[in-house]
């Protein structure tokens, strides 16, 4: 969004673009922040009562105590009831809640797919002040009672993870509010909870916040032994590799509509995931801090040069391996999830085990998007569609914002710019391609609009602290908010994706939702007021504060549940045949599920060209994959030499759609100059060849929930230079990607990993082989895409042009074959019909393929698939052969066909023309000196 009333180009000409930090807090204008981040006791207040304890079945359960001696009265005598549960797949759970609150404190609804699935829970010992428990892998849990402290031992016994070590758990009880009476000024132990500046209310700008629960704050620390470097907590502009907060502000996660995000920087902006990841050549371990409210977190890096020399001696014994971090939430309780990994691809796979995997989406969706804020109008439709086919650029969809829609009412078309849109959405599907419009979650209040009508009489809206409906101001000018935690508007919601309630649309329409983090122009720092009322199942006895929850406690969430209503309405709509496909904003854990992401609204800078690097891995590592930037970057013109950098990076992120401001200069690919249009045309057909390489990935995701896109660590864990790169990653484990991000660039330095492992990377156009070696210098000119393929990995590829993804279902496949060091190497291709749930009856293929010196095989895995495909397979190119076989024969069916061969470049690529071997069914090629 932009500033009321300002036009972005007076912005641009006055010269203020950037962003106004006014507009948001820092942790000392955050009252929970500022109360909470000083707390640092020497010794932790928490005490568990050992006799308490009970073990039964996964679970731990145990009261815990608050002590109350007179130097600590901040934290008062409170009972807590903890539990640690044992969970599959080495991770564990800790709950700490309030034992009898005066009313339940909020717990994250959405973020977890279904409940954790248990593992068996052994109590080994209980001495000396201390519980001891096994899970069924070996991991070991500590617990010391007093003062509370756990310990997370790996299958070694070496301490991988421990929990208030710094003695920062805290919960801050809830109270009841007291008017100040003389007997409180008298009674100067209760005086504090009464006086405590800020308890009852908080001001921020012209805002103000009634907090009528007083403080409900809760923080707990997290240290991890070992540790070079920390990920994770998405969304931030800053490095991949987390950085020590100490003499600055904590990374905030606090989903809000930031206008002119800056980059480097630990500020909120759209998205929320509370997953770290502690990683060095030990292991590497992850803890899930499942809460939805705003949440800071510090880290100190105790090899991070701005650690004081002392305290790192202090607290590592020198040896600098260590990083702590700490969580402050406003509200909800202590639930941490702790995943003992112990290798990266273990504790992203734990993380999805808890959150879920992003579901196989529809094919088209990983290819080409062109969008724009705004194509105007039906004959501005048809222009863009037309001129892909002119241009000899394939494209799959074309997106339509805000605008086509009746004066910004959802669910409606501008009867004039967009009078026929089933014939529109017809144009395109005759060419295998796909539209995608806005939904925004406000609503305009107008009268006579239906879903405002309905909306208010059916009582579907976000009330504010008063009970009133909830009016703030977005697109539309006066608008309410869908408040989808009331399953009625949930389903009301659902229910208008119908395509009778949506007349234009059809199985071909998709669903972009936006502004939902949620975007209020008028509301505290853009978002809307924390005192805001949702909906709460009606419960006998719960009343007043007990019958609603606050914004302030679901926050982080709300767009997760929007999406997940529209994700329910796509399905409904199409009776569950077709796979849908959405794009959020607003992004929390568990949003992988439902939606791909973007990174909102960036500039035409290179610095927001490098910064989609790590943002999209940081959200990789926290289950969302499906990510992109805006492609060209939403503000300002973007020049030929970044909008040609800019599509060959976009080529190789999962999510790929251009896109632009309504007041810049308008900038499809063929309205730059012939030779720059060429360079874009080459990009997009580059993701085009790969495509089923993607979808094979994305498939192969939701078998074993690992990102499709990866830091090299994954890959290669213990190569300790690799911790920090985060401006080149690998596809899979078999693409290496180091896109060109800086302006004038003649060569970039490449880092190839895998030396230990004399690993061996392909150049993708010149079929160059290289060792790995850590960096090297890559000359680029202006068409060059710095793409490496590994020693030992088969990628498929189709190489024929076409309109769109949907027209090249039948298209002949190439399969590159990469040799290792043992002339070895291994590769995967799924097909299926590209977008229905067919391929859960076993409609599809997927096959496995590797070479040996001796043969090569092409063998399902799915050996009774009901799906066949006319595509083959035209082309093989075995690059680094070194003695190349004379003879070749294709085996298949009981036939043997003697195959012809080429060698290339030094004698050192071998390609077989036309094996004409199927897709659908097994064969093999058998080699002969
Ligand atoms: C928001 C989105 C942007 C969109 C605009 C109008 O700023 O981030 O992508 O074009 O709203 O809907």
């Amino acid at each position: 969004m932009k500033p009321l009333g300002l036009p972005l180009i007076f912005l641009l000409a006055v010269g203020v673009l950037g962003v106004d930090r006014n507009n948001f807090k820092t942790c000392d204008q955050s009252g929970f922040c500022k109360r909470l981040r000083p707390f640092k006791p020497e010794k932790s207040q928490y005490t568990l009562n050992l006799d308490t304890v009970i073990v039964h079945g996964n679970v731990l359960s145990a009261e815990v105590t608050t002590a109350n001696t007179e130097a600590e009265k901040k934290v008062p005598l409170w009972k807590y009831s903890l539990t640690l549960s044992a969970l599959v797949d080495g991770t564990f759970r800790i709950q700490v809640d309030e034992a009898d609150p005066i009313y339940p404190r909020y717990r994250t609804q959405l973020a977890l797919d279904g409940e954790p699935k248990a593992d068996g829970l052994q109590l080994v010992s209980k001495e000396g002040g201390k519980v001891t428990l096994t899970n069924t892998q070996g991991h070991k849990v500590l617990i010391t009672a007093e003062p509370l402290k756990f310990e997370f031992l790996d299958q070694n016994g070496d301490v991988a993870v421990v929990i208030n070590e710094n003695s920062q758990l805290l919960i801050e009880p809830l109270r009841l509010k007291r008017e100040k009476n003389d007997e409180d000024e008298e009674n100067a132990e209760n005086a504090v909870e009464v006086e405590e500046e800020g308890t009852w209310g908080e001001n921020f700008k012209s805002h103000h916040d009634s907090k009528p629960r007083g403080n409900e704050a809760v923080s707990l620390d997290v240290s991890f032994p070992d540790a070079d470097q920390i990920y994770g907590i998405p969304e931030h502009t800053d490095k991949f590799a987390l950085r020590t907060t100490t003499s600055g502000e904590p990374y905030r996660l606090y989903n809000l509509d930031v206008f002119e995000y800056e980059l480097d920087s630990r500020m909120a902006i759209y998205g929320a995931v509370p997953v770290l990841y502690a990683h060095g050549s030990k292991r590497t371990v992850g803890v899930f801090w499942h809460n939805s409210a705003e949440t800071w977190v510090d880290v100190v890096n105790y090899a991070d040069g701005t650690v004081v020399s002392s305290l790192v001696n202090l607290v590592t014994g020198g040896h600098k391996r260590r990083v702590d971090a700490r969580f402050i939430s406003e509200s909800g309780i202590v639930d941490v999830f702790v995943m003992l990994g112990n290798k990266p691809a273990d504790v992203f796979r734990q993380y999805t085990k808890l959150t879920g995997v992003t579901p196989l989406p529809p094919k088209f969706s990983l290819a080409y998007h062109q969008s724009r804020w705004n194509y105007v109008d039906e004959a501005d439709v048809r222009g863009v569609d037309e001129n892909f086919d002119v241009h000899d650029i394939p494209a799959d969809v074309i997106w339509l914002d805000i605008e086509y829609t009746d004066r910004k009412k959802y669910f409606t078309w501008d009867s004039e710019k967009f009078r026929h849109p089933a014939e529109m959405v017809a144009n395109l599907t005759a060419k295998g391609r796909r539209l995608v419009v806005i939904i925004d979650p406000h609503i305009k209040r107008e009268a006579g609009y239906f879903l405002h009508e309905d909306a208010t009489e059916q009582g579907l809206y976000v009330k504010d602290k008063d009970g009133n409906i909830y009016e703030g101001w977005c697109w539309p000018g006066s608008s309410s908010y869908l408040d989808f935690f009331n399953p009625a508007a949930s389903k009301y919601y659902s229910e208008r994706y119908r395509f009778e309630n949506f007349p234009g649309t059809s199985k071909d329409v998709h669903i972009w939702n936006d502004m939902n983090e949620p975007s209020v122009f008028n509301g505290p720092e853009i978002t809307m007021p924390k005192d805001c009322r949702h909906y709460k199942p009606p419960q006998d006895g719960q009343d007043g504060l007990a019958s609603y929850w606050e914004h302030r406690h679901i926050h982080n969430e709300y767009g997760l549940w929007q999406i997940r209503a529209t994700n329910e309405g796509m399905l409904e709509r199409a009776d569950h045949k077709y796979r849908p496909f959405i794009l959020t904003r607003s992004t929390f854990a568990g949003t992988q599920r439902y939606a791909a992401v973007w990174t909102g609204d960036n500039a035409a800078e290179w610095g927001f060209l490098q910064a989609s690097v790590p943002m999209c891995l940081s959200l990789a590592a926290a289950g969302v994959s499906f990510c992109g930037s805006d492609v060209g970057g939403f503000f300002k013109y973007p020049e030929p030499e970044l909008m040609t950098r800019w599509y060959q990076a976009g080529a190789y992120q999962a999510f790929f759609r251009a896109h632009s401001h309504i007041e810049t200069k308008r900038r499809e690919p063929w309205l730059y100059e012939p030779s720059t249009t060429a360079l874009l045309r080459d990009a997009v057909r580059r993701r085009y060849a790969l495509l089923d390489f993607w979808y094979t990935l994305f498939y192969e995701h939701t078998l074993d929930g690992t990102p499709v896109t990866r830091p090299y660590f994954q890959e290669y864990p213990n190569e300790e230079e690799t911790y920090t790169i985060d401006d080149q990653y690998l596809l899979g484990d078999k693409l290496l990607v180091r896109p060109v991000l800086e302006a004038g660039a003649k060569s970039v330095k490449v880092y190839l990993p895998g030396r230990d492992t004399n690993t061996l990377w392909y150049d993708v156009d010149s079929y160059q082989m290289h060792k790995a070696n850590g960096y090297f210098n890559q000359e680029v000119n202006i068409a060059k895409i710095p793409v490496y393929q590994r020693g030992g990995s088969v990628v498929p590829r189709r190489e024929r042009v076409r309109r769109s993804s949907t027209l090249m279902a039948n298209d002949p496949f190439t399969l590159v074959v990469a040799l290792d060091a043992n002339n070895t190497a291994q590769g995967s291709l799924y097909i299926d019909d590209g977008e229905t749930y067919e391929y859960k009856n076993n409609k599809y293929i997927y096959a496995k393929i590797s070479y040996e010196p001796k043969q090569m095989t092409y063998t399902l895995v799915n050996p009774s698939a009901q799906f066949s495909s006319r595509a083959w397979i035209e082309r093989i190119v075995i690059a680094g052969i070194r003695a190349a076989p004379r003879t070749a024969r294709l085996h298949h069916g009981g036939r043997s066909t003697a195959l012809q061969m080429t060698l290339h470049r030094g004698n050192d690529v071998l390609v077989i023309r036309k094996p004409g071997a199927p897709v659908s069914e097994d064969w093999s090629i058998q080699f002969a000196e």
